[in-house]
């Protein structure tokens, strides 16, 4: 087994000028290469946990820090964001907001320039890495001349630039519409199949995560109240709707058909198709 990447040991953080924890006795691991999804309310404390990973809090943003997060070896407290920046890249949901350049390579060559990448090397990768989350050729494309899931790929192609292991993906795809959503997640799961990056995703779509995620954090009020496989997590249907979380409409009715009707013998489905299969096979044999 591989150290993890990520370790959050007894995390408690308050925000200056606060009373109340925004995170209060989190800890959990991360693996390198894992797809994580984090699910919780709003106010659950789920950016708060993803700037805890790149460094702005407790470093930028001050505040009390108790507890140790490590990330790629690493005490984060110890180190500025900008140095954590090679390590851990992160995304918000507003993608026009995270644009500030006129063109995408230039949008791209930010990060890289205040790293003081050398100007050969950054003309390699700003190509590179616009293929990688497939915008090649569009370099002198103003950022304002994307549709909203070209300008989330670029603001994750001008993260990407830095070749961080860890990339975090704080609700992308809320002010996206389906296409544009579906775009960001394919990126995603190839990044994290193909180039073995862990993925971090806080996220409302639980459909998606389902699919995605190897494991499933959920947070309510700054505390960690479920960690494991989407399958266990999604099969906690109740316990979900008494947290005012979504679930999965395939693992809901896999849930009804189970408990009322008894029609499974293994795990309940928590994705479409599994669930149609199972009930198609379920309707043929009344039929039969
Ligand atoms: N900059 C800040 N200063 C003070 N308190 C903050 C700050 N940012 C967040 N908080 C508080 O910390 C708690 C956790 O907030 P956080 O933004 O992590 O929640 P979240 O789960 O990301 O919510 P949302 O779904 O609304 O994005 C909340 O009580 C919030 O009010
Ligand atoms: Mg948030």
């Amino acid at each position: 087994m591989p150290e993890p990447i990520i370790i959050f040991d007894d995390v408690t953080y308050t925000y200056p000028g606060t009373e109340e924890p925004a995170l209060h006795s989190i800890s959990f691991q991360i693996e390198p290469g894992e797809y994580v999804a984090i699910l919780g309310l709003n106010g659950a404390g789920k950016t708060t946990t993803g700037l805890c990973v790149n460094g702005v809090v407790p470093t930028m943003l001050g505040g009390e820090l108790t507890g140790k997060v490590t990330v790629g070896g690493l005490d984060v407290a110890d180190y500025p964001v900008r140095e954590m920046s090679k390590l851990v890249g992160m995304v918000f949901d507003n993608p026009e907001f995270q644009m500030s350049q006129m063109s995408a390579a230039e949008e791209v060559a930010l990060g890289l320039e205040n790293a003081g990448v050398p100007y050969e090397e950054m003309m390699r990768i700003i190509p590179e890495t616009l293929e990688l989350v497939g915008l090649a050729g569009f370099e002198e494309r103003s950022p304002l001349a994307l549709s909203g899931g070209q300008q989330q790929r670029l603001a994750i192609a001008a993260v990407l630039a830095m070749k961080p292991q860890i990339l975090i993906m704080d609700e992308p795809t809320s002010n996206l519409d389906p296409i544009g959503k579906q775009e960001v997640f394919d990126m995603a799961a190839k990044l994290n199949r193909e180039r073995g990056m862990t993925v971090i995703v806080i996220e409302h779509e639980v459909e998606v995560m389902a699919r995605y995620a190897d494991r499933v954090i959920v947070l309510e009020a700054g505390r960690i109240v479920m960690n494991g496989t989407p399958q266990e997590i999604f099969g906690r249907v109740d316990e979900l709707a008494a947290l005012k979380l979504r679930v999965p409409a395939a693992a809901e009715l896999a849930k009804v058909l189970g408990s009322e009707y008894g029609l499974w013998k293994g795990p309940a489905p928590i994705t479409t198709e599994p669930a149609v299969k199972a009930i198609n096979e379920l309707l043929g044999a009344n039929r039969g």
